[in-house]
């Protein structure tokens, strides 16, 4: 694979556990065809040798400002030069807050100053750091000049916590830097799909669902990713892997995948809301399993809320796409819900026996307020693509507008 070919990668490793995985970052570069310089905070050092990165990267690896020799040979000015991408992996909240302020007190934060191709920071550190308001600041401001932030992504992190704040995989981060070398129509931006179908308990073993797959909705996230977008996919219960470089958020309920849309909205530039939600819930949920009697059993709906219409509506500015599974007149239905959910655009598809649920493939058609596509027959993944690129070219549109 050469994905990379040719192509000139500055790597800054610094001081979190994750630097270990630096190492295998850099050989999934290396064998995708990219060169790479490695330069090491002092931090980075305490947690993995520049003689590792050395070896992997079969370039001496920088880690001084004041280095002479290593100035002789290739000044730091040239460095900053030579690149053709500097990937920071891992990034500390410290390295992230330097680089908001603008700072050059070592080698890395002076090559990120002095460069002028573009910057990819994947950062990792403990939750709470993340979370923290100063890490946002700082992170806003990187996004508004441009830099990307690749991650985090969520799972378990040092001292036996979980949470997002872990570095993403190498090859996630490999699979961003391709996206970023192929020009992705959604570079940059932030997406949030969500996807699956929820669960609403009855009891404690027992719940209320539907029969999603949550296959449509993770080829979405796949395609948004690969076209370069940051995105994190908010999935109730489904048997699918996550695709690389997504951040995946798992959720059960209707209430909890609205809590977790609306705690990364306002982050986001577009919903893609791919999951089968339910619109009812059981009233209350029993606290022990619900024992039968030889009575009939009638139950208690009550309406869940509705997660894309009440986002799009909190978030004029957040480019909202829903989607219409619909077994009749589904072209209209689609038109409707357009209208009536305020949203930017939605993906039609026909649903009942032998269609779209469980299966690989579908149709799809697609509406936004003055136009409409129809996509043949085509594997999920495939139209996932054109969806995508139909996004990237109507958020073109609406923002030139
Ligand atoms: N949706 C949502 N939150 C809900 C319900 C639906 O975000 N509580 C989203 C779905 O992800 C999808 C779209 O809204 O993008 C589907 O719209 P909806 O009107 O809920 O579809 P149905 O329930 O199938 O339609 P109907 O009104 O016919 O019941």
């Amino acid at each position: 694979m050469s994905a990379l070919q040719n192509r000139r990668i500055l790597l800054g490793v610094t001081g979190g556990i994750a630097a270990y995985k630096a190492a295998d970052l850099t050989r999934r570069l290396v064998e995708a065809g990219a060169e790479v310089q490695v330069v090491m905070t002092d931090g980075a050092q305490r947690f993995i040798t520049p003689l590792t990165l050395q070896a992997v990267s079969g370039r001496a690896v920088r880690t001084s400002l004041w280095d002479e020799s290593a100035e002789l040979g290739m000044g730091h000015i040239e460095l900053a030069r030579w690149a053709d991408l500097v990937l920071v992996a891992p990034a500390t909240a410290d390295l992230i807050a330097r680089l908001a302020q603008g700072r050059a007190d070592d080698l890395l934060t002076t090559l990120c100053l002095a460069t002028e191709a573009p910057l990819m920071v994947a950062p990792a550190m403990n939750r709470v750091m993340w979370a923290h308001p100063a890490t946002r600041a700082n992170c806003d401001t990187l996004r508004e000049r441009g830099v990307t932030i690749a991650g985090p992504g969520e799972g378990e992190l040092a001292e036996r916590e979980s949470g997002p704040g872990r570095m993403l995989e190498p090859l996630d981060i490999r699979e961003r830097v391709i996206a970023h070398f192929a020009g992705g129509a959604l570079s940059g931006r932030r997406v949030l799909v969500t996807a699956g179908p929820t669960r609403e308990p009855l009891d404690p073993v027992r719940y209320l669902s539907n029969r999603s797959s949550g296959r449509m909705g993770f080829a979405v996230a796949a395609a948004a990713a690969a076209a370069g977008a940051e995105v994190t996919l908010v999935t109730g219960p489904v048997a699918l892997a996550t695709p690389p470089g997504v951040a995946r958020v798992d959720v059960e309920t209707a209430q909890q995948m609205f809590d977790a849309v609306a705690e990364r909205a306002a982050d986001a530039d577009i919903l893609i809301a791919a999951a089968a939600v339910a619109d009812y819930r059981p009233e209350t949920a029993a606290a022990g399993k619900i024992k039968k009697t030889d009575a009939a059993m009638t139950l208690d709906l009550a309406r869940t809320r509705d997660i894309l219409a009440e986002t799009a509506a909190a978030h004029p500015d957040l480019f909202a796409v829903g989607f219409a599974a619909e077994t009749d007149d589904m072209e209209t239905y689609a038109r409707g819900k357009l209208r009536d959910k305020g949203l930017d655009m939605v993906v039609g598809n026909e649903v009942g026996p032998d269609k779209a649920f469980d299966r690989e493939d579908n149709t799809l058609y697609v509406c936004w307020p003055g136009g409409e596509a129809r996509f043949a027959t085509a594997s999920k993944t495939a139209l996932a693509r054109d969806l995508v690129t139909l996004v990237a070219e109507r958020l073109e549109d609406s923002t030139q507008t």
